[in-house]
C-alpha cells in the first residue's frame, strides 16, 4: 500500500482483547465464560447503534456495563456483584494483542503517525492505551464521546481526518470488526480489515482494501 501517511486504528478486538477480561475470570466462570465474552460484546456493539439511532447516547463505558449486566443476567449470574466489579475493572485495563507493541514500532520506524479512532471513552482508551504500555507509540486517540454517537456514522471516521489533518486517501484504517471495516472503506479511508475472528466479508457498502488475520502483517503491507 503506497501514499499513507498515517495508520489509525479500532481499538476494541483490534488492538485490546476485548475476551481478556472473561478469560481472566475462567476460575469464577467455569464453562460461561465464552459465552459471557460473547453476548457481552453483542449487547455492547447492538447499544451502541440502537442508542446512536435513538438518539439516546451515553458513553461506552455505561454501554459496556449495561451488556455486561445483560450478560450475567442471561446466565443467571446477576447476583454476583464482587464478580461483577471484577469484569468491569479488568475490562478498563484490556490486554492488547501481542503483536501490537511490535507492529506500531515499525510504523512509527517508518515514519507513520499511529492514533486510535474507537467508541470507547476517553478515560477506557487512556486506561487501555497506558496499561499497554503503548502511549509514545500513538500521536493521539480520538473518541465518540465528543461526537455523542457511536460509529459506523461517517462523521466519526471524520474525526481522524480533523485531527491528524491527513486526507482520507492518506489514512490507512485498521479494524477486526467487519462493519467497521466497511464503514471505513465506504467514508473513504484505505482499509485493512485484521479479521482475527475468521468472519465472513459483511453485505454492507465499502470494501476493505486487504485481509490479514494479524496486525503483524501490516508493517510489511506498507513496504516497512
Ligand atoms: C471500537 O470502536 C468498534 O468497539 C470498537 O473500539
Amino acid at each position: 500500500m503506497q501514499d499513507i501517511d498515517a495508520c489509525v486504528f479500532d481499538a476494541y478486538g483490534t488492538l485490546f482483547d476485548v475476551a481478556a477480561a472473561a478469560a481472566h475470570c475462567r476460575d469464577d466462570l467455569g464453562d460461561k465464560a465464552d459465552n459471557l465474552s460473547a453476548i457481552w460484546r453483542t449487547k455492547q456493539l447492538e447499544y451502541t447503534w440502537l442508542r446512536s439511532l435513538m438518539g439516546e447516547y451515553v458513553d461506552f463505558w455505561q454501554v459496556t456495563s449495561d451488556g455486561l449486566d445483560y450478560a450475567l443476567e442471561t446466565l443467571g449470574l446477576d447476583g454476583d456483584t464482587a464478580l461483577r466489579e471484577k469484569l468491569q475493572s479488568l475490562y478498563m485495563k484490556l490486554d492488547c494483542y501481542p503483536e501490537v507493541p511490535d507492529m506500531l514500532k515499525a510504523l512509527n520506524g517508518g515514519g507513520l503517525k499511529c492514533a486510535i479512532l474507537s467508541n470507547g471513552s476517553p478515560k477506557m482508551l487512556e486506561s487501555a492505551v497506558s496499561n499497554a504500555g503503548i502511549s509514545d507509540l500513538l500521536v493521539d486517540s480520538y473518541s465518540v464521546d465528543s461526537l455523542g454517537i457511536y460509529k459506523p456514522t461517517p462523521k466519526v471516521y471524520q474525526m481522524a481526518v480533523d485531527g491528524l489533518n491527513v486526507s482520507k486517501e492518506r489514512i490507512c484504517f485498521m479494524s477486526s470488526n467487519a462493519w467497521d471495516a466497511s464503514a471505513a472503506a465506504n467514508f473513504g479511508f484505505r482499509v485493512v480489515w485484521v479479521n482475527r475472528f475468521g468472519q465472513k466479508e459483511e453485505r454492507l457498502p465499502g470494501k476493505p482494501e486487504h485481509e490479514i488475520t494479524t496486525l503483524a502483517d501490516l508493517p510489511g503491507l506498507l513496504g516497512l
